[in-house]
């Protein structure tokens, strides 16, 4: 008794003044909530039904010019905001995207001297969280550095974690499994000894998108949105109490940003869902960014592609002029164009194109490239415009070696040479140690690199793809023509020389990296061992042929690479065809039966003609999915064709084992579809005259 009377007693005294400065902000449902409290430090947490996911977690900066500390805060005042609109993209999963969610601004003056002003901005939406901080212009104090950011996110409990080891210049890691007590990054990121350029961070450092799942079963996915002028944000892991704290990815001396008033950061974006299905379905991260500037995009054309680039990868030809086996030759380029005319595939990119490649491999050298002069053999005018008379057009690839300063100082010319040759889209390449030496691929001036990339790109529409660059954020809402990269182990790396990919890799995927923005991941092997070319290869593509054709459903992007070479395309030209057929653009699309590790099942609608795809794919196991077509047009009847793994197909020892079907179904009906071991199935559902 006399115990909750002084517990009374100081709830009393206390609660006043703590009431008066917490402030909350709920999602439109409802369900989330999120708490801020500026006493004592600034900390937010969040809620959902009443469930704490987030505890109170810390919030602010350590500047080292001036050498400062922003964690104590007055709070100068607040305004509130609700927003419900509804926006359409210039393609992607869906045509309209509602953006509804309630905003919290808040002023706050930090307790230091100087006394910096920054807002500190928060978004519940019915699906998570966004916040980031602002700084606005203020009286004597203009350019500052960041030391570190001091964000926060205290879990509070062992989830489940799906995981890559942080690492400040490479996400091309397969993921981990583990519960977070259990991450191990050191070990994890050592293993991986086919990435050519490793900063690991420390044993306790995971990148993200990092999806966590909690034992009530909810699935938490964290990640930032729109990262333009700023470092990655990696996370420390506290095992203590399972905080994740912002390590943001420093430069060459050891700051991390160097900002100056008037500027925001990237938002930290916390998806939170009941089911596996909603994180898929999520808008957060495109919705956290800014739209594209009003303007015509209709030059921003979704494209299929092939390539003369995996005969290099597998060892038929070469990138190098000097070897003998240069395979961007004239004769052969042509070759290619004339397999995509015959598919109706709209470009061929070539790589190996341009003079460099004798030696351009990890030496850290300046001038390798200068993306304007090409081989001998390669007669760059003659097939621009054999490719245009064939409908087809070249993608052009500037490989930069890492030395990015090289690239920057001629990107304008090798820009309009494109232009001159009538070649409007671009794959960037960052292979090996940045140059500014001692820079990053994930530090602030490569990230104002890949966006600076783009905008000079789109002043003479021109797309963009790029490898070896950081994470997307969503950036592909504001910056159109950045299509896609690839950041993140692709389907390339099915070639890596020990050990490529696991059958349950791309099933992890979907729920990490593409909830960033659309990847490059390159789907289309036909041609499952890879060591036609070069006997002593060990590795070999880890899915089945209809696993494969699924994957242009499943990762939705509006570039995609048909990856194997036109020879071993040749060999399944229905397929071929079915996957030409596949749009790049839809009306909208339901996540079916879906678990990171295991299997991704979606269902999708064509912007163009009402055609319905529905794709599966599962990791190891052989898996069976229940359909149910409910979300057809009711009393109709749609004709299936359905590519799916035969009774035998095995991503081992039977790749290529695969069936096709025709059958007919009505609205509301069922059907089961088995996935095999590594396998999946993809179908087309076209409606009845
Ligand atoms: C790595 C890229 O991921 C790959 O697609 C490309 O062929 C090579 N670099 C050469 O640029
Ligand atoms: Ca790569």
């Amino acid at each position: 008794m006399k115990k909750a009377l002084f517990s009374l007693i100081l709830l009393f005294l206390l609660s006043p003044a703590f009431a008066q400065q917490i402030t909350q902000l709920t999602s439109p449902d409802g369900k989330i909530q999120i708490e801020i409290n500026p006493e004592n430090g600034l900390t937010y947490s969040v809620s959902h039904q009443g469930k704490l996911l987030i505890q109170p977690s810390r919030l602010g900066f350590s500047l080292t010019k001036p050498e400062v500390k922003l964690s104590e805060f007055d709070l100068l005042g607040s305004e509130e905001k609700s927003v419900d609109q509804t926006w359409t993209p210039v393609y992607g999963e869906r045509s309209d995207i509602r953006d509804q969610y309630r905003e919290l601004r808040l002023r706050l003056k930090a307790k230091s001297q100087p006394a910096v002003e920054i807002q500190v901005v928060f978004r519940a939406y019915n699906d998570g969280v966004g916040f980031r901080y602002e700084f606005p212009e203020q009286e004597g104090f203009k350019h500052f550095i960041v030391g570190e950011e001091l964000t926060e996110f205290r879990l509070g409990a062992d989830h489940l974690a799906f995981w890559i080891p942080g690492d400040y210049d490479t996400n091309e890691f397969l993921y981990n499994t583990t519960r977070l007590s259990e991450v191990k990054a050191l070990e994890a990121n050592a293993k991986e000894i086919d990435i050519a350029v490793k900063s690991p961070i420390g044993d306790h450092f995971v990148q993200t998108p990092l999806q966590l799942v909690t034992d009530a079963g909810y699935y938490i996915h964290i990640h930032e949105a729109a990262l333009v002028n700023y470092p990655v944000m990696q996370l420390e892991l506290d095992k203590a109490d399972f905080t994740l704290k912002s390590h943001l990815v420093p430069d060459a001396v050891g700051n991390k940003a160097y900002l100056q008033t008037g500027t925001s950061t990237p938002w930290r974006s916390i998806i939170i869902s009941k089911t596996p299905e909603g994180i898929l379905a999520s808008d957060l991260i495109l919705n956290l960014n800014e739209p594209a500037s009003e303007g015509d995009y209709t030059w921003v054309t979704p494209q299929k592609f092939i390539g003369v680039w995996w005969e290099m990868h597998v060892g038929k030809g070469t990138w190098d002029y000097s070897s003998g086996k240069h395979a961007a030759n004239t004769a052969n380029v042509k070759k290619y164009i004339d397999f995509a005319a015959k598919y109706g595939i709209e470009g061929v990119l070539v790589e190996g194109w341009n003079e460099g490649w004798e030696d351009w491999f990890g030496n850290w050298k300046e001038e390798v490239f200068d993306f304007v002069t090409p081989y001998p053999d390669y007669a760059m005018k003659e097939l621009s415009s054999y490719a245009r008379s064939k409908n087809v057009r070249l993608i052009m690839h500037h490989e930069t070696s890492g030395s990015v300063t090289n690239y920057e100082r001629r990107l304008d010319d090798a820009l309009d040479f494109m232009v001159q040759h009538d070649i409007n889209t671009v794959k960037t390449g960052y292979v090996g140690k940045i140059i500014p030496r001692g820079e990053h691929h994930d530090s602030q001036w490569m990230n104002r690199h890949y966006v600076h990339v783009g905008k000079k790109a789109a002043e003479k529409k021109i797309m963009v793809v790029s490898h070896e660059s950081s994470r997307p954020t969503g950036l592909h809402r504001t910056y159109p023509n950045m299509m896609a990269s690839e950041a993140a182990r692709g389907n390339e790396f099915n070639n890596a020389p020990t050990f490529g990919l696991t059958p349950e890799h791309e099933t992890i995927l979907a729920f990490t990296r593409l909830k960033g923005g659309p990847m490059d991941y390159t789907p289309g092997f036909f041609d499952f061992k890879l060591n036609r070319f070069e006997p002593s290869r060990k590795t070999q593509v880890n899915t089945t042929i209809a696993k494969q054709a699924a994957l242009f459903v499943v990762f939705y992007s509006p570039i995609q690479m048909l990856g194997d070479l036109p020879e071993n395309l040749e060999k399944y030209p229905d397929l071929v065809r079915f996957i030409v057929d596949i749009p790049l653009n839809w009306q909208e699309s339901q996540y079916i039966k879906s678990a990171p590790g295991d299997q991704v099942v979606v269902a999708r609608k064509a912007k163009e003609n009402g055609v319905w795809y529905v794709a599966g794919i599962s990791d190891e196991q052989a898996r069976e999915v229940e359909l149910d077509f409910s979300f057809l047009e009711k009393g109709k009847t749609y004709t299936v064709h359905l590519i799916q793994d035969s009774q035998d197909a095995h991503y081992d020892l039977n790749p290529t084992g695969m069936e096709s079907k025709s059958s007919s179904v009505k609205a509301g009906q069922k059907m089961k579809v088995r996935m095999a071991e590594g396998g999946g199935f993809v179908m087309k559902l076209s409606l009845n005259n």
